[in-house]
């Protein structure tokens, strides 16, 4: 199959590399890519935001599926006219993707649908902020409204940084101030075409920058999957899945079926398990970055089957995804700096040394070559996966990758996966 993947992080790399690994001779193109997808498959110079091009790009090309990678492009609307030109696109037009870019809109959603999520006021002046947050009380949850990079959230004990935050986002647009829950996070992807649901295997990520779940939050420093832990509480991992499908993915796809504008790829379900139940804190309409470095190692069913069959409306006569019971762990080096003032611009070595680790593969975020030198590029630099026949092993060896790595000041975080390891499980 002619693939075109827009994007140019380690999401995208990890798509890529799934479909590669199919071995099934696709020709895949990649806009505009990274330096370490651009080893692998051609790249071209597209701006993945500008509708017209990338359609004129497809059309001419014969490329029989796109696959839209990050939000800002779904946001604005790229796969809309890929659609209406009869382009198989994996990726929701601009009316659905708005689950991601409005939280406004997600809740409407959300509570039009009966799905469960925490409490939430949309507040337009710092005086409707401040009577709000003081009714809610701490710990206070202050959430931009519109996409903000991954910079849009402040949970904090803190008043007056809630309040400032407030102040900060309200020059951008509306703000929502939540009710703060309690959990354990887990995040679930759901393909979808419009109308049939089908989940994905469960993953966690870290998004504080430091151990002990310290620190600013980030796109996220690390993920595993799956969560053996679930069954403790849900009986299996299935049963939790199940549910999440039928208490939250499902209603929401068939509500915006309903309103005319269905909901074609991923929907990423952010949870956080209360004692309460299962509530969603956000929705994303893609694969989230660094999950999908966990979850796609572990499909078995050929990743672009399932893409094609979401694209094209019939993901309900297409096999179930399958994986294997073992896991994946992936840490993201990231620039010194990050996320608030990213140095970049240094030089990455060691990485053959890593790759010579088993088990391990890496997937590059933001990396260019310059000359014959490896150059980081931005903030979360790099994702070292892993995989083995227990966490143990995959957590050993992902580390192991990780100190043979160089970059001047990166930071990565050490204890990811700690909790399932270790032999408890
Ligand atoms: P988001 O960008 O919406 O994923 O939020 C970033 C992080 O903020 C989440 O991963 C949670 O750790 C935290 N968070 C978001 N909403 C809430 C909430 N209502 N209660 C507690 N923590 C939250
Ligand atoms: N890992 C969080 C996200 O992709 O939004």
């Amino acid at each position: 199959m002619r693939i075109l993947v827009l994007g140019s992080g380690a999401r995208e790399h990890a798509i890529i590399t799934a479909l590669l690994r199919e071995d099934a001779g696709h020709e895949i193109v990649v806009a505009p890519g990274n330096a370490g997808i651009a080893e692998q498959v051609e790249v071209v110079h597209l701006d993945p935001s500008n509708g017209a091009v990338v359609t004129e790009y497809a059309l001419e090309n014969d490329v029989e599926l796109v696959v839209v990678g990050p939000e800002a492009p779904l946001v604005t609307g790229v796969a809309d006219p890929l659609r209406s030109r009869g382009i198989p696109v994996f990726g929701p037009g601009k009316a659905a993707a708005a689950l991601e870019g409005s939280k406004t809109f997600a809740k409407r959603v959300m509570d039009a649908a009966g799905v469960p999520t925490g409490r939430a006021t949309r507040v337009g002046t710092l005086d409707e902020a401040v009577t709000v947050l003081d009714e809610f009380g701490a710990p206070y949850v202050v959430k931009a409204d519109g996409l903000a990079a991954g910079k849009g959230v402040l949970v904090t004990s803190d008043r007056d940084a809630a309040v400032e935050h407030v102040t900060y986002w309200l020059q951008h647009g509306s703000v929502l101030v939540e009710e703060h829950l309690e959990g354990p996070e887990v995040s679930l992807f759901f393909l979808s075409d419009g109308h049939t649901v089908v989940p994905l295997s469960p993953a966690q990520d870290s998004k504080r920058l430091r151990d002990g779940d310290e620190g600013p939050n980030t796109g996220g420093m690390g993920a595993y999957s799956p969560l053996p832990w679930l069954a403790d509480r849900f009986g299996s991992e299935k049963d939790f899945v199940d549910e999440v499908l039928d208490t939250v993915a499902t209603p929401t796809v068939r509500q915006l079926e309903h309103e005319g504008t269905p909901f074609i790829g991923l929907l990423y379900a952010g949870l956080i398990l209360t004692e309460q139940g299962v509530r969603v804190i956000e929705f994303n309409a893609r694969f989230g970055d660094p999950e999908t470095q966990v979850v796609l190692p572990r499909l078995v069913t050929p990743l672009s089957g399932l893409l094609l069959a979401a694209a094209t409306g019939s993901l309900g006569n297409h096999e179930a995804p399958r994986f294997v019971p073992t896991p994946a762990v992936t840490v993201v080096l990231a620039s010194e700096g990050y996320p608030e003032a990213v140095v970049s611009g240094r030089e990455i070595t060691g990485l053959d040394d890593a790759l010579a680790v088993a088990g391990v593969h890496v997937t590059h975020a933001a990396t260019a070559r310059l000359d014959d030198r490896l150059i980081a590029t931005g903030g979360r630099v790099l994702s070292v996966v892993a995989e083995g026949k227990d966490f143990e092993e995959a957590r050993g060896r992902v580390y192991e990758a990780v100190s043979r790595i160089r970059l001047e000041g990166s930071q990565h975080r050490t204890d990811i996966a700690a909790r399932v390891a270790g032999g408890a499980r």
